[in-house]
């Protein structure tokens, strides 16, 4: 990779589905086959209508809405607060260890008819503790799912705890010392929620003492924020990876240093164009990102707000952005090369990846 043509290719706004070589057609089914990994999935944000009134009417809480299609016509964003504010209300009707592993079910459930072979998910413990649920209710529901999905459906998986970035360093630091007994189900910290205004230098302390005790470290940064946000979860949090990232291409020093240290980005196609990150998925910049040689993933974030699990974002960022089944390889690659599973299975995945990509076309 060489700078000038990265420039070249970044500092163009507009859509590159026009400007790319035509594109060798990636079906459906030809990426539903590719083993894939989903390294931005919030677990609360999977909770789909239809579960939540079933545990709301079991746990006899009321939800403001008289039915399932009246949730749905609610999910219209303008930016990234006004679906937190609908997201944490949907949250508020998991109390019981068993919603919180119905909730992690279904998920997988709905994902591994979609070749997905591997979730990191985010939870947020704050969203739940605040309102007097347990720690340990939480985090025993989501675990004892995420062992039976690896046993019946074969998806391993990782938990990355997030901290919520509206509230304060104090309470992130008291929310990890919740999780210190349960280190090792717990493979990361994230950092979550409304993210202008709360720069990730606010939580330096929270994320050191996560790493002194060897929890691995994300961080949303860029999704609203500006390209200063990126640079501080990377020097100041010492993050893996950036979960979206798309205003990093602001900044052509970013991008470079992004592709040269490999950082991968767990970029979101259909939650940025729900929450208005991007007017139109053709304006996406995921061709722009792997144009620039950046490790880019396709994720859902939100899969039950924004109207898509992860394949579902593969194929509407296929069909906005002319994205070629070489690019979709690429994709379904860096998905496990980024993530934390186990080097033997990432070594398989991956070659079960390229036998798929060099199957004769029919
Ligand atoms: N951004 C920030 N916080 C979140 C998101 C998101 O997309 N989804 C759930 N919490
Ligand atoms: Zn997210």
């Amino acid at each position: 990779m060489t700078a000038e043509p990265l420039e070249q290719e970044t500092s163009e706004a507009s859509s590159h589905a026009q400007d790319r070589e035509p594109a060798v057609n990636a079906s459906d089914d030809f990426i539903r086959r590719l083993p894939k990994a989903e390294l931005h999935i919030h677990i609360e944000g999977s909770f789909e209508p239809e579960l939540m009134f079933e545990i709301a009417r079991r746990n006899g809480v009321r939800i403001p809405y008289d039915s399932v299609e009246a949730v749905r016509a609610a999910y219209e964003f303008e930016d990234l607060q006004s679906f937190l504010d609908i997201y944490y209300q949907g949250m508020g009707v998991l109390l019981e260890e068993r919603d919180f592993y119905d909730l992690t079910m279904a998920y997988l459930r709905r994902v591994s008819g979609d070749g997905v072979v591997h979730a990191e998910i985010f939870f947020d413990p704050q969203g739940h503790t605040e309102r007097g649920v347990a720690f340990e209710t939480v985090l025993n529901g989501i675990c004892n799912a995420l062992r039976d999905g690896e046993r019946q459906l074969g998806i391993t998986s990782r938990l990355i705890m997030c901290f919520l970035r509206h509230l304060d360093e104090d309470d992130a630091l008291r929310t990890l010392d919740q999780a210190m007994p349960f280190r090792d189900r717990i493979a990361g910290v994230g950092l979550d929620s409304s993210e202008v205004g709360h720069p990730p230098r606010k939580f330096q302390r929270a994320f050191a003492r996560a790493r002194e005790a060897g929890f691995r470290a994300v961080a949303h940064a860029g999704e609203e924020g500006p390209p200063a946000y990126v640079e501080e979860a990377l020097d100041l949090l010492r993050v893996a990876r950036i979960d979206h990232g798309n205003r990093a291409l602001e900044s052509m020093a970013l991008v470079r240093r992004l592709a040269a240290e490999r950082i991968p980005l767990t970029v979101c196609p259909l939650s940025n164009l729900k929450l208005c990150v991007v007017t139109d998925l053709r304006e996406h910049p995921l061709t722009r990102m792997l144009d620039a040689g950046l490790m880019a993933t396709v994720n859902s974030d939100d899969p039950a707000y924004f109207g898509g699990y992860v394949l579902d974002n593969f194929v509407a960022a296929r069909d906005a952005l002319g994205l070629s089944a070489e690019d979709i390889v690429t994709l379904a690659r860096n998905s496990i090369t980024a993530s934390w599973a186990d080097a033997g299975r990432k070594e398989r995945w991956l070659a079960g990846i390229d036998a798929i990509a060099s199957e004769p076309a029919d």
